[in-house]
């Protein structure tokens, strides 16, 4: 039983606090099979801990409504993976043609066809890996129609997003060049829908082999004599719907061959670290396509191996297809927005059960290689290429998200958000030669510290706060050491009518200064356009640390980082 455990670890040093226990036994509690005697049991203890918790010192709500936070920073947790900020760049609408992709003879400066502007932005949020080509678009993309010149590539058509045109101008090495300009890592899904095992096993000999195989000539001969680093390997996308609309045994089956013959040569890669194949994962809440997969995975042999599951979760406020405004709403689309982000953590948690269960020492990443908010298409888009303003609701969603996961860290180790350019949440909007970065692009930015730091527990009373019939959370919290050995907190504030004073404990650690950075606007539904571009910024925030103790007001509806010199 958990409280046994807690009570156990906490009496040979000094007694724990109520809270430091109720916490404990909180990560216990979730160890344990749902519906069991021992999670019942633990489940009303919980409760019973938390009443007294409540009731005596520590992390509060206080009746001034400061809130109140405690940081341990000498009780780390797990890493918090940089590949969590991953992102998606599928073949569909403006994404990479003209968002990403120009041509080298474009009077848009750019790099052999890159854009200079959108690399330069890029570069700034040290994108960790990219996910490419899709998407549904994955599982009909046949890679040699995106090789050699460019001018004797076969038109297409993208049937996947609005039959439009494919000139296939943008390929693999284009997609390679752009990986490079960036300084981010591959994460290749190959085609396992309408395509070949042989196929995908020609593509990988194509990007990563450096013998004179026949492949590798034909790379050196398109200009890459070196071997591509492929740092990720997705086995099909979405196979129960647009991938193929299989059941779980036949991708199972698909999964195997797949992850026996299509592979990495890259020496390189071969003994310095390991590309990793991600299989596709659940859309759903519910648990039996994951259970399929990791009881596969439980019996995998020297000849295949799986090291990720991936798992799609888009922020649907109102339901499938999307109506919700990206611009130009009230309230109301806000807190129901947020109230829906929210459920990722359920469905993590469902997902996480059934994986404890085959692999309970998480050599399996659960990649969350699709997640974001999917609203209505703007008003005179194309409805096939997902178009969609961004707005300080978006910022506010995807840093929820981000804590979801870094509290997820010991298992969720990779993210890629949908979409990184012109299509959906995306961190950048094109215009011929203008340039606007969202809302979202500036949380990610404020987020670069977090990239491969360790998760600190922080207990906080997070009260509620309620716009007609929706009640959520008023604020949320991580905190984090950086590989600086600074130690980060962000605090999110939904509350879209009221700033919020906050105080922070912090034990473990001796603060010294602090700066922090707020990302908010005058309303949930500001955003930035090409002729207002900085409505929506980051401004620094006064913060002061004294004995000990952090004490700042957050703005109402805002993001917050703070980072602190030991
Ligand atoms: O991101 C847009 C689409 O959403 C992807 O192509 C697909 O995998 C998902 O359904």
């Amino acid at each position: 039983m958990c409280i046994v455990e807690s009570f156990g670890a906490g009496s040979e040093k000094k007694r724990p606090k109520i809270q430091d226990f109720t916490r404990s036994h909180f990560d216990c509690l979730s160890r344990l099979r749902p519906g069991s005697w021992e999670a019942n049991v633990a489940r009303r203890v919980f409760v019973a801990l938390g009443l007294l918790a409540f009731f005596s010192v520590g992390p509060s709500r206080a009746a001034d409504n400061v809130v109140h936070l405690s940081v341990d920073a000498s009780k780390p947790g797990s890493k918090i993976n940089r590949n969590i900020f991953g992102q998606f760049a599928e073949n569909l609408g403006h994404g990479l043609y003209e968002g990403i992709w120009i041509g080298p003879d474009s009077s848009i400066p750019n790099t052999r066809g890159i854009r200079n502007d959108v690399v330069a932005a890029l570069r700034e949020l040290k994108v960790p890996n990219v996910r490419w080509p899709g998407g549904c678009f994955a599982d009909q993309y046949h890679w040699r129609k995106g090789v050699g010149p460019r001018d004797k590539r076969p038109a297409t058509v993208n049937s996947a997003w609005g039959d439009v045109i494919d000139t296939n101008a943008f390929g693999t090495d284009e997609f390679m060049d752009f990986i490079e300009q960036i300084g981010s890592t591959p994460y290749v899904s190959v085609n396992v829908g309408s395509g070949t095992t042989q196929e995908a096993a020609e593509w990988l000999e194509y990007m990563t082999a450096a013998e004179p195989t026949a492949l590798a000539k034909e790379r050196a001969a398109n200009g890459h004599p070196a071997p591509y680093n492929v740092g990720f390997l997705g086995l099909g996308n979405e196979s129960w719907d647009c991938g193929g609309a299989m059941t779980a045994d036949y991708y199972v089956s698909l999964m195997k061959v797949y992850s026996r013959f299509v592979l990495n040569m890259n020496p390189a890669q071969r003994t310095k670290y390991q590309m990793l194949k991600i299989a596709v994962g659940p859309g759903t809440p519910d648990t039996a396509w994951t259970e399929a997969v990791m009881q596969a995975w439980k019996k995998h042999t020297w000849a295949w191996d799986i090291n990720g599951v991936s798992l799609h979760w888009y922020t649907v406020p109102n339901g499938w297809p999307p109506s919700t405004n990206s611009e130009n709403f009230g309230l109301d689309d806000y807190v129901k927005a947020l109230k829906s982000t929210l459920f990722m953590d359920e469905f993590l948690r469902k997902q996480e059960v059934v994986m404890d269960k085959y692999d309970p020492e998480k050599k399996v990443t659960l990649s969350v290689d699709e997640w974001g908010a999917w609203h209505a298409p703007l008003p005179g888009s194309n409805p096939a290429f997902l178009v969609q303003q961004n707005s300080v609701r978006d910022a506010i969603l995807a840093s929820l998200n981000l804590n979801i996961f870094a509290r997820h860290a010991d298992r969720v180790r990779m993210a890629n958000i949908a979409q990184m350019v012109n299509v959906l949440q995306a961190m950048i909007l094109t215009d011929k030669e203008k340039m606007i970065l969202t809302p979202t692009y500036y949380v990610f930015k404020m987020y670069v510290p977090f990239q491969d730091a360790t998760f600190i527990p922080v207990a906080f009373d997070a009260g509620n706060y309620t716009h007609g019939s929706v009640t959520l959370p008023s604020v949320d919290a991580i905190a984090a050491k950086g590989v600086d050995g600074k130690l980060l907190l962000e605090i999110t504030n939904l509350d879209a009518e009221n700033p919020v004073a906050m105080e922070a404990d912090l034990a473990g650690i001796k603060a010294t200064s602090a700066k922090a950075e707020t990302l908010t606007g005058a309303a949930v539904d500001s955003v930035n356009k090409f002729d207002s571009p900085d409505t929506v910024t980051p401004k620094s925030t006064a913060v002061k640390v004294e004995n000990g103790k952090l004490s700042l007001t957050v703005a109402p509806r805002s993001v917050t980082v703070i980072s602190i010199e030991p």
